[in-house]
């Protein structure tokens, strides 16, 4: 082994260790409530398909429910994951939470908040993370990042100092940072939205597969910057991930959806012992609860 790889693994080992996140131990009212909540979507149906509705020009239209009685609280400070198949609910459930979608059936309440009646309230002391993030694309990481600061109440040097640390952590020079960020891979935009989040201090922070599609070093970065926030327990933070050990590692309690539905939800070693006696992987608490090979699941899922 040549000592290059060496120290990586030195590292990893060190890293582990640091991760093992003392045991969680809620206090006061939740921050998130959700109870049965449903969320259903129509789509354009496909031969065969129940028909429930006809659409503007009379498309033919199926439902589909994306989130499906769906009942959990999260306690202020707590890491909660969300693993699940692609188009498992776990996007849908995020948005709901974070007011760009409301419920059809059941309550969402963020900060003991409605999120019918109150949405803009909640949406001040919360940020999300997500790959459909939006930015004024003739901008650079920069300026956007000016601009979503001072909506967060920050001082441009302030947000110049944090945003710039964050960027250049994830390899952005500093003439990519005043770049337009039209011609920028999905992955740096991902990044410019990780920086929006993170140079913030929300008191929920939601994170929808933060890491998917990140090179190797940037993903640690990112699990790093997580970890960090983690140490306060200040912010509570919803993580929806493909990184089975990444959910492991960062979150102290882990749900589950199938289909909607949610299938299991609590620490990681308590699923590990209700999965099963034979259960040692993660991958074996999902094939436990949900019926399906996780690595198939992943390999039937878009490159993108
Ligand atoms: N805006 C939408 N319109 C129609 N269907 C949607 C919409 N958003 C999500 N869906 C459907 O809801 C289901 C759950 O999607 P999503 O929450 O994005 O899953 P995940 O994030 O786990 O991949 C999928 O079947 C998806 O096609
Ligand atoms: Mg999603």
């Amino acid at each position: 082994m040549d000592t290059q790889t060496d120290v990586q693994s030195q590292v990893a080992e060190v890293g582990q260790v640091h991760a093992a996140q003392p045991a969680w131990i809620p206090t006061g009212p939740p921050v998130i409530h959700c109870k049965h909540v449903y969320k259903r979507f129509y789509e354009n149906a496909e031969p065969g398909d129940d028909v429930v509705r006809r659409g503007w020009l009379k498309q033919r239209k199926r439902e589909v429910t994306a989130v499906h009685d769906v009942t959990f609280d999260v306690s202020k400070g707590e890491v909660l994951g969300i693993l699940g198949a692609n188009g498992s609910g776990k996007s849908t459930l995020i948005r709901l939470i974070s007011t760009l979608l409301f419920p059809d059936e059941g309550v969402v309440e963020v900060f003991g908040l409605d999120v019918v009646k109150h949405p803009h309230e909640i949406r001040r002391r919360i940020n999300r993370v997500s790959v459909e993030a939006s930015f004024f694309k003739k901008l650079s990481a920069m300026e956007n990042l000016m601009f979503a600061g001072r909506l967060y109440g920050l001082q441009p040097a302030e947000i110049r100092k944090r945003a710039g640390a964050i960027l250049e952590r994830l390899g952005f020079t500093q003439s990519k940072m005043t770049a337009s960020l039209e011609n920028m891979s999905r992955g740096q935009q991902q990044k410019v939205s990780i920086a929006r989040a993170f140079m913030t201090s929300p008191e929920l922070l939601l994170l929808d597969e933060p890491t998917t599609g990140l090179d190797p070093k940037s993903r640690r970065d990112v699990q790093d910057f997580v970890e960090e926030i983690i140490v306060e327990r200040q912010t509570t933070i919803i993580l929806t991930t493909h990184d089975m050990p990444e959910a492991e590692r960062l979150c102290d309690r882990v749900a589950i959806l199938d289909g909607g539905r949610l299938v299991a939800l609590d620490t990681p070693e308590a699923l590990k012992r209700l999965a099963g006696p034979n259960v040692k992987t993660f991958e074996d608490v999902f094939f436990a609860f949900v019926g399906k090979d996780w690595k198939e699941v992943m390999a039937d899922e878009d490159p993108a």
